[in-house]
């Protein structure tokens, strides 16, 4: 497996790579949540190359973004074992030297949910990840569907920039218990732990009422936010059911695909879940 850490090493290997290429962006911390999107680049695709970057730019000033957990040499072994051909891993320099001025900003997908909760956060994400398709000039690039709103605003900017991507969703993988996985769950005390499964089991409860006939939106919200209230060292940032497409919340009867969504967080640290419930 290849490492590059500077843009001339990376331009000159993507000159000879083979097509398709597929790109899974990360910011390290890897689980098998990542390495499932590298699974199924790997499938896909003759090239594979994935980035570890924790991109300062898309973390508010009160987040994590000193503490975030860094483990370079577990990614590589991670991503090495699943197939990944090349690894990205540039420096804050790199990606951000003096004087770099430009920001891509996303209007309305951007504005509800984890938008209007961590302000700037998707400037920063749409901000480097236009820089590493510039650089990596992937075919095929792989996000989570664990990060709902990044990947419809993702999807939204290679449509509005007319980038020659596909865009491809891997689906979110679970703890046996039902937690997403999520580089964050390592802050978790074991009390934290055992209450976060609220999030994943009111979005069950949700989703298994909605399969009964019960298409109500703020109904189907109220049950969830009341599972997760339910836990005394939950603080919910927001619960949301809303219009799939347009992240618009749903007052009434759910009649196209809708996104189940919340924000909950324990002491400090701040989880998202979400499922998808389609008619
Ligand atoms: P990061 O949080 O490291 O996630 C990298 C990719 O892994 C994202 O596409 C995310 O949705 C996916 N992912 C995370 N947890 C997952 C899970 N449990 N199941 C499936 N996929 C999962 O998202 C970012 O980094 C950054 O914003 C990035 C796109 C790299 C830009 O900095």
């Amino acid at each position: 497996m290849l490492i590059l850490r500077d843009v001339p090493a990376l331009r000159a290997w993507r000159a000879a790579a083979s097509s398709p290429v597929g790109f899974v962006p990360t910011m390290g911390a890897l689980h098998a949540g990542h390495v499932s999107l590298a699974e199924a680049a790997r499938v896909d695709c003759a090239t594979v190359i994935a980035s570890l970057f924790v991109n300062p730019r898309q973390f508010g000033p009160n987040e994590d973004f000193e503490r975030y957990p860094r483990d370079e040499a577990g990614d590589l072994a991670k991503l090495e074992a699943a197939g990944v051909d090349v690894v990205f891993v540039p420096t804050l320099e790199v990606m951000y030297p003096e004087g770099h001025a430009t920001t891509v900003h996303v209007d309305g997908v951007t504005d509800r949910l984890e938008g209007a909760h961590r302000p700037g956060h998707f400037d920063g994400v749409t901000t480097i990840v236009t820089k590493l398709f510039n650089l990596v000039h992937p075919d095929r690039a792989y996000f989570g569907q664990k990060d709902a709103q990044q990947l419809a605003t993702i999807r939204k900017m290679v449509l509005d920039l007319d980038m020659p991507i596909a865009v491809v969703a891997c689906p979110t993988i679970r703890d046996a218990d039902g937690l997403a996985l999520s580089s964050r769950n390592v802050y978790l005390s074991e009390d934290e732990r055992r209450q976060a499964l609220s999030l994943s089991r009111g979005l069950t409860r949700a989703r298994e009422a909605f399969e009964d006939g019960l298409t109500d939106a703020p109904t189907l919200r109220d049950l969830i936010r009341q599972t997760v209230e339910a836990q005394p060292l939950a603080n919910i940032d927001y619960v949301s059911v809303a219009d799939a497409a347009t992240l618009e919340e749903l007052e009434g009867p759910i009649e196209a695909p809708a996104l189940c969504s919340l924000a909950v967080r324990f002491g400090g640290t701040r989880l998202i879940d979400n499922v998808v419930l389609t008619p």
